[in-house]
Formats: C-alpha cells, sequence, structure tokens
C-alpha cells in the first residue's frame, strides 16, 4: 500500500499539475500539526451550543424531516451494497441528512462541497436536487493516494442516473475552488469537508468569500479540530450560527439574513 502512496504522490506531482497541493498538504501536516488544535474555551463552547441535527430540521419542518430519514436510509443502504463489493475502506459519511433537509427546503441552485470520498455527502445533495428538479452541484475532491488508480473511487456510490446535475473536480481545492468560483456566480449551500487545516479551511473561505450572500448557508465539517471557524465568525461579527453534535464530531453552520428568516425566524 505505501508503494502506491509514493508511486502516486510523485505521478500527481510530476505529470499531473498537483504539486503545490501535495506541498501544502505536507507543510500543513509537518509544520502546523502542533499548534493546529482547539481553544479549551471554544471546546467547551461547542459543548454547550451543539444540538442535534434530528431535532432541529424536525423543529422546521416535520414533514420533510421524514422524508429526509427515509431517503438517508436508502443512501445508507445503497452505499453500503457498493461499498461492500470494494476492498479498501473509503470511509463512511457524515451528516448528510442536513444537507439533505437544507436542499430540499431552501431549494438552492448552486450547491458546493469540498470532500467526497465514496460521495455520501454527494449522493444525498443529488437526490435532494433531483427531487426539487433543479440546481447544480460543483465538488472538490483530491484522490486518495494510498489506493491503486485512486480516481475511480472518487464519488463510487453515486448513482449514474443523478450525475446529469454534478460537476466533479479532482485536482485538489487549491485549483478546484478557482476553477469552481469562475463558472458560478453566487453559492447557496456550501458544505467545506475536505481538507480540515487551519490554513486549507482559510484558503477555501477566502477563495469562495465573493460568492456567498445573504441567501447562503455554510456548513463546515469537524470544526472542533482547531480555531478556524470561530475566528471567522467572530471576526466577521457572524451571529447566525448553529452547532451540531454528529458521533462526537461538530459541525458549525452559519448563514445569511435571509436564511435566518426561512430557518429559525419563521
Ligand atoms: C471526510 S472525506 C469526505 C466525506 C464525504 N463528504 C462524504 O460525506 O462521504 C474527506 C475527503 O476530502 C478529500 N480531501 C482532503 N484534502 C483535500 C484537498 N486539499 N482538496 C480536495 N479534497 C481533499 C479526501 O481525499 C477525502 O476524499
Amino acid at each position: 500500500m505505501l508503494s502506491y502512496q509514493v508511486k502516486n504522490t510523485l505521478t500527481r506531482m510530476l505529470f499531473k499539475g498537483d504539486f503545490f497541493e501535495i506541498i501544502s498538504k505536507i507543510k500543513n501536516r509537518v509544520l502546523y500539526s502542533n499548534t493546529d488544535k482547539i481553544s479549551k474555551e471554544n471546546e467547551v463552547y461547542l459543548e454547550k451550543e451543539a444540538q442535534s441535527i434530528s431535532s432541529f430540521i424536525d423543529g422546521i419542518d416535520p414533514v420533510l424531516a421524514e422524508e429526509t430519514q427515509q431517503k438517508v436510509e436508502e443512501i445508507r443502504v445503497n452505499g453500503k451494497k457498493t461499498l461492500e463489493k470494494i476492498y479498501y475502506d473509503l470511509g463512511g459519511g457524515g451528516a448528510y441528512d442536513l444537507l439533505y433537509f437544507l436542499i430540499r427546503y431552501l431549494k438552492p441552485a448552486v450547491v458546493v462541497e469540498t470532500g467526497v470520498a465514496s460521495g455520501y455527502s454527494s449522493y444525498a445533495s443529488l437526490e435532494a436536487l433531483e427531487a426539487n428538479k433543479s440546481g447544480m452541484l460543483y465538488s472538490s475532491d483530491f484522490p486518495y493516494f494510498r489506493l491503486k488508480n485512486p480516481e475511480q473511487y472518487i464519488g463510487i456510490i453515486v448513482p449514474e442516473k443523478l450525475k446529469k446535475n454534478w460537476k466533479l473536480y479532482i485536482k485538489g481545492d487549491r485549483q478546484n475552488l478557482p476553477s469552481i468560483s469562475s463558472q458560478i456566480n453566487r453559492i447557496d449551500i456550501f458544505h467545506y469537508d475536505s481538507d480540515k487545516s487551519y490554513n486549507g479551511r482559510k484558503f477555501a473561505m477566502s477563495s469562495l468569500d465573493e460568492k456567498f450572500t445573504q441567501d447562503s448557508v455554510i456548513i463546515m465539517d469537524d470544526i472542533q479540530n482547531n480555531d478556524f471557524f470561530f475566528d471567522y465568525v467572530r471576526e466577521r461579527k457572524i451571529s447566525d450560527v448553529i452547532i451540531f453534535e454528529f458521533e462526537g464530531k461538530f459541525l458549525g453552520m452559519w448563514m445569511g439574513n435571509n436564511v435566518t428568516q426561512k430557518l429559525i425566524k419563521k
């Protein structure tokens, strides 16, 4: 397995233009691994503020919450069936019930996500867009170098019939996000689930900052990893923030005023 990792890394650095993405990953791991941590104060805040996704969505629209539960179960079962045929462990999905619900409820035209892996969040988002009969998903990912021919596993659980509303970029966030940004006028829903380092998050948010509006929702996974989420919302004085707990991890969600009106102050 290690030999695939070395071979894939060298091939992608030398021939596929991934030099800067790989250097930045190595730099983040080596230089910042000791400082990339959450402060005690923010950790306490997470524990105190977190709520469950199911009670949040149920409180907004119980009928849609029921549909979400059914769809998410279907996605889980289908995904598991596909992944059982694969020798490698590609990992499970995150909080894709929240994504499904928000896409169905808010009916976005443009959804952007980072971090696809086997594709649970992509599958859920595309299923919701299909049900809405509108909207596009733009996804950014980077292959797992520890696998042979890793590109084939990206989004492997996503059914063919849903791919017509999907644009998948696999050159890493540093190349993908500027490319995606040049294709769209705004982002309605953004889900960040790729490079969890402080610098990775900072790069992504600064590349897309100008595409967010008062109609945008931003969801960031694993905010317990470091202080990025807290620094970002405090610096910008963003008050409409919701924290979710999901299997011992935390997600941060913040939104523009128009979304707050629809989701919270109804
Ligand atoms: C936690 S997984 C994503 C899970 C996915 N959202 C789901 O629900 O199934 C993280 C993914 O981010 C990708 N990734 C890590 N660093 C990246 C980067 N710098 N640019 C793009 N993708 C990256 C990994 O290769 C992996 O596929």
